[in-house]
């Protein structure tokens, strides 16, 4: 597929794809957070010019998702381009037709870009070989969402300011194991300067020690399970969803005794982190990592993530709509 020209005030930008955030300098995080500002204002002011105007956004989504899909489907449409969604289990996925024959359909049907999410790890990169145009991952098994990491990031930079965003103390909490958002949040918060921290069960933690010594450069990655430490004098804790569906035989923790043991009540979080934000990619199970008076408490910014999905996505999709080359 030839790329379209760029489109007015979108930055040149490198990367044919979106598969990860671990390639994204610091300087490029900085782009998407300043575009999708831009992106944000032009949606207040309903003046979003139409990067995307012609051309056919195809979402496949493989695994349950509310915010991710419809977020790329309302910034679709915010950047004038049309939104397809292909429901997988009423799609001819069901009746066996391979992931790579489903991308080649949703191509010669005319889909300029393809926004994966799947249930194993590489699915998106699959995708991304067997695709003429290009391809967004929305999270791939236990591997990477780049898109919720760029909006973690932007939400943190929106409240905390671009300039205290390094150095700032941000502390994960919970199955940073099974969780692809945590793993794309290490790539693209140490790259932003953010003091990092995750802290959960030891069964939740393997092998992220050896991670946090292998980080490239000056990021700094800390990993405890001592969950007062994790979270003491944090600007933000962020906790993650106890993954029922990928827990089986994993060692973890029942619920009842994850809530007791590292519930982020709010007599812990002021016990520690006074003044901490709380954050969530969301689906939150509450009364597990995060009780109900936490989730809609003046600390919690899970809304504002929420919506913090149309610009950034915005943001992205503009900029690989001008893209040229690389991967
Ligand atoms: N955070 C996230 O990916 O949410 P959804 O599964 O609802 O898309």
């Amino acid at each position: 597929m030839t790329a379209a020209a760029q489109a007015p005030g979108i930055p040149a930008w490198g990367h044919r794809h979106l598969l990860d955030v671990d390639r994204l300098t610091r300087a490029e995080l900085a782009t998407v957070i300043a575009l999708g500002r831009r992106m944000a204002e032009a949606r207040a002011t309903g003046t979003a010019a139409g990067p995307l105007a012609g051309r056919t956004v195809a979402t496949l989504f493989a695994e349950a998702s509310t915010r991710t899909r419809v977020s790329f489907e309302v910034a679709t449409r915010a950047l004038g381009g049309e939104a397809v969604s292909l429901d997988a289990a009423s799609s001819s996925l069901a009746k066996g037709e391979s992931l790579i024959d489903t991308v080649r359909t949703l191509e010669a049907l005319g889909a300029a870009l393809l926004v994966v999410r799947h249930g194993r790890s590489g699915a998106a990169q699959l995708a991304a070989e067997h695709f003429g145009g290009h391809v967004v991952n929305a999270g791939d098994g236990w591997h990477a969402h780049p898109t919720q990491a760029l909006l973690d990031l932007y939400t943190l930079a929106e409240v905390l300011g671009d300039a205290r965003l390094p150095g700032a103390k941000v502390c994960i909490v919970g199955d940073v194991l099974h969780s692809r958002v945590a793993r794309s949040d290490i790539w693209a918060l140490t790259a932003a300067g953010i003091d990092l921290w995750v802290t959960g069960p030891a069964v939740f933690l393997r092998g992220f020690e050896t991670w946090a010594r292998a980080l490239p450069g000056d990021r700094r990655l800390t990993v405890t399970g001592d969950l007062a430490a994790g979270i003491r004098d944090a600007a933000a804790v962020m906790a993650l969803r106890v993954q029922r569906e990928r827990l089986e035989g994993a060692g973890a923790p029942s619920e009842a005794a994850y809530a007791a043991r590292w519930g982020l009540t709010e007599e812990r979080i002021a016990a520690h982190a006074p003044d901490a934000l709380v954050m969530h990619p969301g689906p939150v199970n509450e009364g597990v990592e995060l009780p109900p008076d936490v989730v809609s408490g003046p600390r919690s910014l899970i809304t504002r993530q929420v919506a913090n999905g149309v610009p950034v996505r915005m943001a992205v999709m503009a900029l690989l709509a001008g893209s040229r080359d690389g991967r």
